[in-house]
């Protein structure tokens, strides 16, 4: 397994993972669309040539880098694709000048929040009833970290 810049021909393969992680998938041409935009960065995990274990698309602004969605395939958690991923977005952001990095997550989201923290993230902010699934309300945690000292 090796974390790569994906290019356009893996679109379909990260739809397919996409939906795999999330209820409410994206498709082949949002990643088309992700894969073209300025300013952003989408890494894979690959196993093999368009078989992907995991994704992590990175949007920039000034020296900010936000996490715009990641995901690993059932299949392979719990194995340190996440972990690697996201060390690879950091370094990527570094590179590109990035400061610091934030993202949004469920407050209810028990592997990821456990991910983020490993890494450093802290929160910064809480969206109340933010996330709606069905009659369901959840809360969304702000997190951010900075990037100058270090993954
Ligand atoms: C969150 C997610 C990306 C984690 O990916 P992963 O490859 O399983 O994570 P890693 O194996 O790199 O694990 C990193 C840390 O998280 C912990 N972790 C991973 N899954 C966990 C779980 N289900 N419960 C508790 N801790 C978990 C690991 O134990 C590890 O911490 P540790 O080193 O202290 O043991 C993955 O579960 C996923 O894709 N979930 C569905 C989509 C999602 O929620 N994305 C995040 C949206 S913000």
């Amino acid at each position: 397994m090796r974390i790569v810049a994906a290019e356009p021909r893996h679109a379909a393969a990260l739809a397919n993972a996409h939906a795999r992680c999330f209820r409410d998938g994206w498709d082949e041409h949002v990643f088309g669309n992700w894969l073209q935009a300025e300013n952003t960065l989408v890494l894979l995990a690959e196993i093999t040539e368009l078989q992907i274990a995991g994704f992590v698309v990175i949007r920039s602004a000034a020296d900010e880098s936000e996490v715009v969605t990641l995901g690993v395939v059932p299949e392979h958690r719990n194995a340190g694709v996440g972990m690697s991923l996201m060390q690879g977005a950091m370094t990527s952001a570094v590179e590109r000048g990035g400061e610091a990095m934030f993202l949004e997550v469920d407050a209810g989201n028990g592997a990821a929040l456990r991910l983020y923290r490993r890494l450093a993230f802290v929160e910064v902010g809480r969206r109340r009833n933010y996330y709606r699934d069905c009659e369901a309300f959840a809360d969304a945690l702000v997190l951010r970290r900075t990037l100058m000292d270090g993954n």
